[in-house]
Formats: C-alpha cells, sequence, structure tokens
C-alpha cells in the first residue's frame, strides 16, 4: 500500500481554492437546465426536499469517500484504487474512463452554448427564436458546431494548461463568485415577472395529486440519479481534487460546504426556469421539456417576450458558460492527471495528448448530429450514447463497487483515519457507515436497472 503523495504534484493553496473548484465541477450544465425540469416534473416541492435529504445523506457520503480517497493516496484515479487493493485496479481503470467518455461530448454542448451566447451578445437573441429550426439548422450542419466546439476545448484547455494553482484554483475564484451574483440577479428579475408566482408556487409546493408508490419511486430514482451526475461523483473527478487538497483543511466541512454550493446554485437555476417558462407558456408545464431543446429553443422564446430579453439572455448564456467551463475543466484535468502519472510525463505534453483525444473523439458527436444522423447505437445518436453509458451503466457500477471497496475490503476505518488527520471527531461517522454500507449501494442497483425497468 502506497500512501504518501507524489512529491511533484502541486495541489490547491487554500481551502477555499478547493471548495470553488470542486463546487466549479459541480455545478454544471445538470444544475442549470436537469433540475429545473426534473423538479418541475415530480411534483415540485416533493421533488426538493428529496432531492435535500439525498443529498445530505447519499452525496454526502459518496463524496467525501472519493475526496479522501484522493487525499490518502494522492494520486489520480487509477492510482488510488490501485494502491487500496491490487485487486480493484481494473476499477481505477472503469472510473478513469468515464471522464475520457464525458470530456468530449460535454465540450461539444459547451461550443453551442458559446454560440447562443455570441447570438445574444451580438443583439441578434430574436434570430434564435420561434419552433427550432435555428437550433436544428445550427447543430445539423458540421461546420459551426465544430468551430465553436474547438474555441471552447481551447479555453478549457487554456485552463488545465496553467495547472492547479495558477489555472483552476484562480479562475475558480473568479469564476464561481461571479456565477452565483449572475445567478442571484436573473433569479430576482424573473421573479418579479407578472404571473411568476404561479409559476414559484408550481415549483416549490409539493405536488400529491396522483401520487402513488410506483411515482413515488421514480421519483426518488430520479433524485438519486441527479444528485450523482450533479456532484461529479464516480468518475475520479473528487479523487483527483481530493489529491490536491491540503492535509489540514477539514474534509467532512469542505464537503458541506460544495453540497450546499451545488444544491443552492441549482435551486436558484429552477427559480429562474420553472417561473419564466411558465409565464411565457401560459401556465403548461409541458412547456418544461428536457434537454437541449428546454435551453436551446425554449429559453431564447422565454428571453425575448421579455422586456430587456437581450440582456438578460446574454447574462444568462455567460452564467451557463461559465458552470460548464468550471466543469469540463474538472473532467479534462482528471483524464490529464491520469496520464501524467501514467506515463510519466510532463503537464504540457500531457494536456496536448488529451486536447488531440478530446477533439478526435468529439467530432464524433459533432457529425452525429449533423452528416452522421443516421447513425444510431441502440437506438441512440452517438452524444447522446455517450451519455447513457457513462451516467446510467458506467458510473453506478464505479460507485457500488466503491462502497463494495470501503465498507467490506478495506473497511470504514479507511476513510475515518483520513478524515479525523484534519479534525477531532468524524461528525457524520454513523450516518456514513450506514450510507455506504447499505444505503449508497442499494441506490446504486436501482438506478442501474431503472432505465431498462420503467423509461423515467
Ligand atoms: N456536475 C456537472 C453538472 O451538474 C456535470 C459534470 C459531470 C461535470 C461530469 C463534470 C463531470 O452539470
Amino acid at each position: 500500500m502506497n500512501e504518501n503523495k507524489s512529491s511533484e504534484k502541486s495541489g490547491f493553496s487554500s481551502k477555499i481554492g478547493f471548495i470553488l473548484a470542486a463546487a466549479g465541477s459541480a455545478v454544471g450544465l445538470g444544475n442549470i437546465w436537469r433540475f429545473p425540469y426534473l423538479a418541475a416534473k415530480y411534483g415540485g416541492g416533493l421533488f426538493l426536499i428529496i432531492y435535500l435529504i439525498f443529498t445530505v445523506t447519499f452525496g454526502f457520503t459518496l463524496m467525501l469517500t472519493e475526496t479522501a480517497i484522493g487525499r490518502k493516496t494522492g494520486k489520480s484515479v487509477i492510482g488510488a484504487y490501485k494502491s487500496i487493493n491490487k485487486r480493484f485496479a481494473p476499477l481505477g481503470w472503469l472510473a478513469a474512463l468515464v471522464p475520457a467518455i464525458i470530456l468530449p461530448y460535454y465540450c461539444v454542448i459547451g461550443g453551442w452554448v458559446l454560440k447562443y451566447l455570441t447570438v445574444f451578445v451580438t443583439g441578434n437573441g430574436t434570430a434564435a427564436t420561434g419552433d427550432g429550426s435555428f437550433f436544428s439548422s445550427f447543430i445539423g450542419n458540421a461546420g459551426q458546431p465544430t468551430l465553436f466546439f474547438l474555441i471552447y476545448v481551447a479555453l478549457t484547455a487554456a485552463v488545465v494548461m496553467l495547472g492547479v494553482q495558477k489555472g483552476i484554483e484562480k479562475v475558480s475564484k473568479l469564476m464561481m463568485p461571479l456565477l452565483v451574483v449572475l445567478t442571484v440577479g436573473i433569479a430576482i428579475y424573473t421573479l418579479t415577472l407578472d404571473g411568476a408566482m404561479d409559476g414559484l408556487k408550481y415549483y416549490i409546493l409539493p405536488d400529491f395529486d396522483g401520487m402513488t408508490v410506483s411515482k413515488l419511486l421514480k421519483t426518488i430514482a430520479a433524485a438519486v440519479g441527479q444528485l450523482f451526475y450533479s456532484m461529479s461523483l464516480a468518475m475520479g473527478i473528487m479523487i483527483t481534487y481530493g489529491s490536491y487538497m491540503r492535509k489540514e483543511d477539514s474534509l467532512e466541512q469542505s464537503v458541506r460546504h460544495i453540497e450546499v454550493f451545488d444544491t443552492a446554485i441549482a435551486f436558484l437555476a429552477g427559480l429562474i426556469i420553472v417561473p419564466s417558462v411558465f409565464v411565457f407558456s401560459n401556465g403548461d408545464p409541458d412547456a418544461l421539456k428536457a434537454g437541449p431543446s428546454l435551453m436551446f429553443i425554449t429559453l431564447p422564446n422565454v428571453f425575448d417576450s421579455m422586456a430587456g430579453g437581450q440582456i438578460i439572455g446574454t447574462v444568462f448564456f455567460v452564467l451557463v458558460a461559465l458552470a460548464a467551463l468550471t466543469s469540463s475543466i474538472s473532467l479534462m484535468e482528471t483524464v490529464v492527471s491520469i496520464i501524467c502519472e501514467k506515463f510519466k510525463i510532463k503537464r504540457i505534453p500531457c494536456c496536448l495528448i488529451v486536447i488531440a483525444l478530446c477533439v478526435a473523439i468529439g467530432m464524433l458527436s459533432v457529425l452525429g448530429y449533423s452528416v452522421w444522423d443516421t447513425v444510431t447505437i441502440f437506438g441512440y445518436q452517438l452524444l447522446d450514447f455517450f451519455d447513457f453509458i457513462s451516467n446510467n451503466i458506467m458510473m453506478p457500477i464505479v460507485a457500488f463497487l466503491t462502497c463494495v471497496l470501503i465498507s467490506y475490503v478495506v473497511g470504514t476505518k479507511y476513510i475515518e483515519d483520513e478524515v479525523t488527520l484534519s479534525q477531532k471527531r468524524f461528525k457524520s461517522k454513523t450516518l456514513f457507515n450506514v450510507m455506504i454500507k447499505y444505503v449508497c449501494p442499494i441506490c446504486m442497483i436501482i438506478i442501474l436497472v431503472t432505465p431498462f425497468v420503467t423509461k423515467i
């Protein structure tokens, strides 16, 4: 067992730097379009309560586990699992594959966000309104999506190349406070719109109408699935960031802060999206459809109908771009750290290798929506397929096996020892033990089988 921090690694210089970088990873596209849609779909307040309960129990446990593994081993995800237990080395490889699959298509979507940002910044928001033909013709011709994808990759890579302290930490300290200010600002504005209060009620009051056991189970599965993705779990990100964390900073407290950050931004995004779409659609909840159509078709129409909509639209896409960038930075850093460690090469050449891979694989997603739009795998277009296998299959498997490794192979004391390095008492120890041994593995199995049993 090798538990020494590798000496050539530079880490975060402060606790707040770590918290903001990890929160930057957590806060992303999932918070902004997926969370509000799910909350609206699954009974408003009820979904919010269930989500909150799972965040402070399930999410907390998995995030603490990964961060502690990272800090204890001081390694990237492959090295970390191997150093805990040789037999679990393949788990490290599986976990490493997840960010490698997600990064390219996340950058493709990031490129779409940049495109919309430029449309609104140049005062052309109205061009993006209508029935969606603007969006379909944009993604249907490979040229522009490729250009914006490349710009987005370049922005992400520029930060990662600068390193942990000078790049990731600095940028997170700048971007995350800005993101909070912008989110709060637009949330206040949308709540002042005529009719917004009905949307607000729809969003936060629990709706028990027609509630059945099966509906409740689906709500729980949706909440757990969302939480998992939203907190960037089971893909080595928190292991990588944990390995850059200082030994003297409290793990428990840091994870709690990240949780609050992630949930608060998701909740605020709901305050922006649900009431404004509600006003626009005269109270039709169907207008809150998931997927790209909400962000790239419905919202431009919503903004266009508001007074000052060009400005609100611009600010909104700036905030989405910030949220997406800090997430893709964490994905790229995770892949870079794996390659640096595995092949013992320096950061810049590693970054160049990762950029080349990211561009090559990302082009499959770009082309999958344009010239290759007839190509499908199990009925999914290429981008959706990458999304499906990483989120619905690989991540739950990684999380499940991590729980098994910690609970039944090395023992929970492994994590406890790391937690108590920087604080006297592990306050949530009982909660942690129950969650990691029983609740988390069961939840993972539920997530894994749900898509096959029912279509949520
Ligand atoms: N947590 C991010 C979100 O909520 C998604 C993400 C997944 C980010 C994987 C990085 C890696 O959108």
